[in-house]
C-alpha cells in the first residue's frame, strides 16, 4: 500500500474587530508604549466582543480555511480544536464549531496544550490522515485570552489578545504536508504558568492579588522566557533532524508569537536570517493556540511561503508544553 501524506489544503484566520493599542494600557495600568514595545514588541492586540466567544472565532477561521481548500463543511471528517479558553466545559468548543459550520459528518474534540495547542492538534490530525482513517480534517487554534486576563496586572495584561486560525488537512499520495512532528511536555514545571479552573490553591490566590475570580492567567515571566528560547531552538533542531532536513534548507520558521525578544533569541541560536523567521507579534500579541495558525495563514497570504517550500512551526506554552512540525507546503 502506498504511503499516505497529510497535505495542507487550505488555511484561514479570524481576528475580532476591536483593537487595544498601547496607549489604552497607559490609561489602565502603570506602563508605557516604550516599555511594551521594547520588552515585548507588541503594539496592538484584538479583543473579542462581550458576546463573542472562542467557538465564534474558531468557526469563522474554519470557514475561511474550508473556502481556501475548496471543501464543503459536509466533507470534513474530523475537527480538532486547540484552546485554553473554551467558553464551556461541555459541549466542547470543537463540537460548537461543528454545529456552527454544519459539519455533520465530522468527529470533533478539543485539545488543551496551551500555546503549543495548534501544533499538538496538527500532529494528531496528521496521524489520523496518514493512518488512512480520515481523508479530510480541520485543525483549529482559537483563543479569547482577553476573557481570562487580569487587567489590573501590568505584567500580563499587555501581552494577550484574541484570534483564531485554521488549516485543512487532506490525504495525498504525494510526499507533502506534515512530514514530521515533535511534541513534549513537562508537567513538573506546570506551576510556572497557570489559569485556575474548578480549583484555586492558596498559592494561586496569593499570586493574583488583584484578580476578582482567580480564573486569570498568571506566570513567572522570566522563567517562561528562558524555557521558551531554549525549547524553540531544540524543538526546531529536533524536528528538522527527524525529517533529514538541515536548518539551512528551511524556507521559513513560524514560531509562537509571545514576545519579540523570545523570537529574536531563538532566531539567533538557530543562526537564521531575519527573513527566515515570521513575526507578527506587534499586531496581535500572544493569542495562545491561535498564534501559529494565524501566522501560517499570513505567511501564505504574503507569499512568504510557497508551494513546494519547507517550513517549521514551533511553539511553547503552559503545561509546560512544546511542539514543532516540519511542513512542505
Ligand atoms: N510596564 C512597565 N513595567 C512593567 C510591566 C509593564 N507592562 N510589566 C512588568 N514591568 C516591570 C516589572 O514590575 C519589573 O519592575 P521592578 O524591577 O520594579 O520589579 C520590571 O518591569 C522588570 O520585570 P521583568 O519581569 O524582569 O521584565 P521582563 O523583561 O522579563 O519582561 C515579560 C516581562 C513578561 C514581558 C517577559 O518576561 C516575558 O515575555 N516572558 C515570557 C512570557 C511568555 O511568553 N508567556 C507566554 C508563554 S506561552
Amino acid at each position: 500500500m502506498n504511503e499516505i501524506y497529510a497535505k495542507i489544503a487550505g488555511v484561514g484566520k479570524y481576528l475580532p474587530e476591536k483593537v487595544l493599542d498601547n496607549a489604552y494600557f497607559e490609561t489602565i495600568v502603570d506602563t508605557s508604549d516604550e516599555w511594551i514595545t521594547k520588552r515585548v514588541g507588541v503594539k496592538e492586540r484584538r479583543m473579542s466582543a462581550p458576546d463573542e466567544y472562542t467557538s465564534d472565532l474558531g468557526a469563522k477561521a474554519a470557514e475561511a480555511a474550508l473556502k481556501d481548500a475548496g471543501l464543503a463543511a459536509e466533507d470534513v471528517e474530523l475537527i480538532i480544536l486547540a484552546s485554553v479558553s473554551p467558553e464551556m466545559y461541555t459541549p466542547s468548543c470543537s463540537c460548537m464549531v461543528q454545529a456552527k459550520l454544519g459539519a455533520k459528518n465530522a468527529a470533533a474534540f478539543d485539545i488543551n496544550a496551551a500555546c503549543s495547542g495548534f501544533i499538538f492538534a496538527l500532529a494528531t490530525a496528521s496521524l489520523y490522515i496518514k493512518s488512512g482513517a480520515y481523508k479530510n480534517a480541520l485543525v483549529i487554534g482559537a483563543d479569547t485570552l482577553t476573557k481570562i486576563t487580569d487587567y489590573k496586572d501590568r505584567s500580563t495584561c499587555v501581552l494577550f489578545g484574541d484570534g483564531a486560525g485554521a488549516a485543512v488537512l487532506t490525504a495525498s499520495d504525494k510526499k507533502t504536508g506534515v512530514l514530521g512532528t515533535v511534541l513534549g511536555s513537562d508537567g513538573a514545571q506546570g506551576n510556572l504558568l497557570t489559569c485556575c479552573g474548578l480549583k484555586a490553591s492558596d498559592e494561586d490566590i496569593e499570586r493574583r492579588p488583584f484578580s476578582d475570580n482567580k480564573r486569570t492567567i498568571w506566570m513567572d515571566g522570566q522563567a517562561v522566557f528562558k524555557f521558551a528560547v531554549k525549547t524553540m531552538e531544540s524543538a526546531t533542531i529536533e524536528v528538522a533532524k527527524k525529517c533529514g532536513v538541515d536548518i539551512s534548507e528551511l524556507d521559513l520558521v513560524i514560531p509562537h508569537q509571545a514576545n519579540k525578544r523570545i523570537i529574536e533569541g531563538a532566531r539567533k541560536r538557530l543562526k537564521l536570517e531575519h527573513d527566515k523567521v515570521f513575526c507578527n507579534v506587534e499586531k496581535y500579541g500572544n493569542m495562545s493556540a491561535a498564534c501559529v495558525p494565524i501566522a501560517l495563514c499570513e505567511a501564505v497570504e504574503q507569499g512568504r511561503i510557497k508551494p513546494g517550500e519547507k517550513l517549521v512551526l514551533v511553539g511553547f506554552g503552559g503545561g509546560l508544553t512544546w511542539g514543532s512540525a516540519l511542513i512542505e507546503l
